[in-house]
Parts: C-alpha cells; structure tokens; sequence
C-alpha cells in the first residue's frame, strides 16, 4: 500500500474542453436526481484523459459540478490507482504490470528498460517530459506475460527489445500495433494450436483492428471523438500515424496475397519479419498457412537486408 497525495505542484485551474463539459453534462443526467454523486468516476476519468493527470483544480471544478464535498472527489482520486496523482509523459505514461505471471515472465527486465530509456524512478518524467512510467498490478493479461499498458492499449507478449522499440516508436509520434509483440493472434500457444485446429475463423485481431482504426492509443481526449472505422483488416500503418508500409513483395516468396495476409497480422515493415524470434516465425508460418515456407525462404535474412542499418526501432 503505498500512499497517495496530491502533487506538490498544482496548475492555477482545470477547465474541460467545451464538447468535455457537453459530455460530463449528460453522464450527470443519466442519474435520477439526488445521485448525481454516482457520475463522479466517469467524470474525473474524463479529466484525467483531457489533461493527463488528476489535479487538485480539477478536483474542485469536479466536486462544483457534482455538488460534493471536496473531500468526497479527493478520496475518490487518492483510493483508485486508475488516477494519476503526478504528471505523467506528453507522449505517454507506461505502466508495466509486475505481478507474478509477467514477474516470472520477464516484466523486470521491461522495468529496467524504462529506468534506463524514461527515469530511475516510477513516477518522474523523462528528461523531455515526453514519457513517464510506473509498475502496476495485475492488468488480466496473464496469458500474455509479461506486458505493459500504454494509453487505452495493451502491448503483450513483451522482451526488453520489443519494449524499447515500442518507446522509439512513440518518441516519433507514431503509435505501435498493440497487441501481442510475438505474431500471436491472442492467447493460443506459441507454438501452434493443439485443439479446435479446424476452427480457424479469423485471421485478424478485431480487437487490434479497432484500436488502430481509432487511432486514439496515446491520445489526449477532448470530446470531439475520432469516428471509429471499424476496419475488417488492420489498417495500413500511415492510416494511424506510423511510416508508410514497405513493399513486403520484395521478400523472395512472399506474394501479394500473402503481403496482404502479413499486414492481417499487423506486419508491415521489414523490420518487424527481421526482428522475428524463431518461435514467432514459427507461429507465423502457421497463421499464414505457409507450410515452413518463412524458413526455407530465409524470410528474416532477407528482411535483416531489406530493412538495413537505420530502420532498427521501429514498431
Ligand atoms: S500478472 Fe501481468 S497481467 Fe496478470
């Protein structure tokens, strides 16, 4: 139990944006009168996302808005550890889970990443404000450990490498496809199906499809929502911010059918086929149905060529 408190450093005031407070007004009315206390949670959480973090301001202006007692919304603020008491990064705040599936799993050594690439200590902003990190419990993620929540999205399936070229990939001002960082579709096992292997109905990650179609991972929200395309296959990566897509059509055996199944997966670069681990070629030859076509093709020897020497880092 750590304790909680209000940063020293407070802004002069907190004001939602105009299409927040149009927002926060009708979360209020859903409520029948007398219990419009219930709506503080979403609220606050609103002002979180508008400005980040929880601030003693946006405490009183909530508290106004609700006709509460300031205390009531302060308690709030300080029991949950969803709000964030500190500033966090401009860019994003990292809060890698340390519970016992992803402590076994590794989440130590992404805690040294954010240490040695953000700050020493959980909390403090990088030296260019841009990020902030922290350890959190247990996300329900456990299958795939160890990982780490970034905005709205979850980023499974982590190592150290993964991590840190997650982090580059945001310092440009591009979001990285969330997800498994492993060519996992979700939770099976690494190494293939060992049931239901007929029952293969979907190629695509709905869940990662929505998220990069909104395009809102990392997003400050201000009310004037990104309408939700609700892609059938993950969107070419320029359509969420990120670099335009290499020709994966270059890599000896690799067609346009299979270039289109690859972006299916969330693969668009060739750095993301040469920073393959064998297990995540191997899992990726059976999502494509490539019968060990990636390793006899020599897929990440090629991409390793293709990619050359200043792609490194990308998502
Ligand atoms: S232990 Fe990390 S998500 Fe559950």
């Amino acid at each position: 139990m750590s304790l909680r408190r209000l940063h020293h450093t407070q802004p002069e005031s907190f004001a939602f944006t105009p299409a927040n407070q149009a927002w926060a007004a009708a979360q209020i009315r859903k409520y029948p009168e007398g219990r419009q206390a219930s709506a503080v949670i979403p609220i606050l959480w609103r002002a979180q996302e508008q400005d980040g973090w929880v601030t003693r301001p946006m405490i009183e202006t909530v508290a106004g808005m609700l006709d509460l007692a300031r205390i009531r919304v302060l308690e709030v603020a300080t029991f949950y550890f969803m709000f964030h008491l500190q500033p966090v990064g401009s860019i994003a705040h990292i809060q890698v889970c340390g519970t016992t599936s992803c402590m076994i799993c590794g989440s130590e050594d992404l805690i040294g990443v954010c240490q040695k690439k953000i700050a020493p200590e959980p909390h403090q902003l990088s030296p260019d404000g841009k990020f902030s990190w922290e350890e959190v419990e247990c996300l329900g993620a456990c299958s795939n450990a160890p990982m780490a929540q970034i905005g709205k999205d979850y980023y499974e399936d982590l190592t150290a490498r993964k991590l840190a070229m997650i982090l580059a990939t945001l310092a440009k001002g591009a979001v990285p496809v969330p997800g498994p960082q492993n060519g996992r579709y979700a939770s099976e096992p690494i190494k293939g199906l060992t049931s239901l292997k007929g029952e293969r109905a979907h190629d695509t990650n709905a869940s990662i499809a929505l998220a990069l179609a909104r395009g809102d991972t990392v997003a400050r929200i201000t009310g004037e929502a990104p309408p939700i395309i609700v892609a059938k296959s993950p969107p070419a990566p320029e359509a969420a911010g990120q670099a335009a897509p290499d020709d994966l059509k270059r890599i000896k055996g690799v067609g346009p059918k299979l270039e289109t199944a690859l972006n299916g997966l969330g693969v668009f670069h060739y750095d993301q086929i040469a920073n393959w681990s064998a297990a995540e070629a191997a899992s990726a030859d059976e999502r494509l149905k490539a019968r060990g076509r990636i390793a006899r093709d020599g897929w990440i020897e090629q991409a390793k060529a293709l990619a050359g020497p200043n792609s490194a880092g990308r998502g």
